[in-house]
């Protein structure tokens, strides 16, 4: 599989561009601020239907302008696919495949798989347990659409629950069989949630302890352990017990949502305790563990996009990657720089054809072959 075309309106810091890529290796090299990160950012948004990056449409509308629209060219399996999203201010976003318009967007998550890794990845390990839910959910919703689904209606259930809990606080009332029916679904959905994370946890993690092993060229014991409300045997029963605080704090307490994925180096939380390097080659080798269950869940390599990684990598790590390239582990590859002599010695000596965009305020100044 591999993106061909793109055409931008007005997204982010792009007024318009259209620009064809490489099958194989796509360097973008600009300034800071060019708008590199914005560009892998609209391919993201191809596979994902979303910024990985923006927390509102808005953000992704280019400053003044009424809309933006993100067009790809795909092939995939011999079949070529247009897809096109496009945001007008303050209205829903419109998405389509080959001329024809989604109904519901979730339908297209997963049939374009990409694998981001950015500087901002360490926050797996660093940040609260909302940013680790996101990378396992996103992962298993992009190569299981029933486990998408199911996620979908957990929130919106939950969302509902929550909203009849403030009411009750509101109106100084309870009625306890509608609390009860909202129960009954979060924990039916819920169930289903955590018996996907579950076995998914343990289909990753060999993936996952060869990758660490070779990028951080050490044998040490790293773990990853699902931390479930559900994990108790009597999850519907302390879910039950738990109505009162729920009707105190006007919000769940319990459920799925509240899952963490705990991630440990020699029987110790990495986030506490793991120096940076070994930080960084947990977060490499979830995203490359990433790359491996999709290509292996979907029979087709996902388009990797590596946002300034060279920076924040030291040598070894770098060579690691560089070694997965040279031995076209990967399919097609995005990579950014803001030193384009640093990706030209990198890339040099790889057998592989090689595009170099250079970026300058959200215009392609220059692209030629390496
Ligand atoms: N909605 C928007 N409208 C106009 N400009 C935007 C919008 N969103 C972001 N930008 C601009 O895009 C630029 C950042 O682009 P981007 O993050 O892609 O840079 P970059 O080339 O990756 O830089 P770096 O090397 O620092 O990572 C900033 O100048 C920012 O102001
Ligand atoms: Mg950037």
């Amino acid at each position: 599989m591999w993106l061909e075309k793109i055409s931008l309106l007005n997204f982010k810091n792009y007024e318009e561009l259209e620009l064809s890529f490489s099958e194989q290796i796509n360097c973008l090299v600009g300034e800071n601020g060019s708008g590199k990160t914005n560009l892998l950012d609209a391919i993201y948004y191809l596979s994902l239907t979303k910024s990985a990056f923006s927390t509102t449409e808005a953000q992704n509308i280019r400053h003044q302008a009424p809309f933006f629209m993100v067009k790809g060219l795909i092939h995939k399996n011999d079949h070529d696919y247009q897809i096109q999203f496009s945001v007008q201010g303050g209205q829903k976003k419109v998405g389509k495949n080959n001329g024809v318009n989604y109904d519901r967007l979730s339908e297209h998550i997963g049939s374009f798989p990409v694998v981001l890794i950015t500087p901002d990845d360490t926050d797996i390990i660093k940040g609260g347990s909302e940013i680790r839910r996101k990378f396992f959910d996103g992962l298993i919703s992009q190569i299981d659409s029933v486990y998408l689904e199911n996620l979908i209606n957990y929130n919106h259930v939950l969302k509902q629950r929550n909203s009849l809990l403030k009411q009750f606080a509101e109106n100084n009332n309870y009625d306890s069989d509608l609390l009860d029916s909202y129960s009954d679904q979060l924990l039916d959905f819920g169930a289903k949630i955590y018996a996907y994370r579950k076995a998914f946890v343990s289909s990753f993690f060999p993936t996952f302890i060869a990758h660490y092993d070779n990028i951080s060229g050490q044998k040490e014991t790293v773990k990853i352990t699902h931390q479930s409300d559900f994990a108790s045997g009597n999850y519907r029963k302390d879910f039950f017990q738990t109505y009162q605080k729920d009707l105190v704090l006007q919000r769940t307490t319990k459920g799925v949502h509240k899952d963490d994925f705990d991630f440990e180096i020699n029987g110790f939380p990495v986030k506490k305790y793991g120096s940076q390097g070994q930080q960084k080659s947990f977060v490499i080798a979830l995203k490359l563990a990433q790359f491996d269950i999709m290509k292996l869940e979907k029979g087709i390599k996902p388009i990797l996009l590596l946002d300034d990684i060279f920076d924040k990598l030291d040598d070894l790590r770098i060579a690691k990657l560089v070694e997965m390239v040279a031995h076209h582990s990967f399919g097609q590859l995005f990579v950014t720089d803001a030193r384009p002599e640093r990706t030209q010695t990198i890339f040099q000596p790889i057998e592989a054809e090689k595009k170099v965009f250079v970026i300058q305020q959200g215009t392609v100044i220059d692209e030629s072959f390496m």
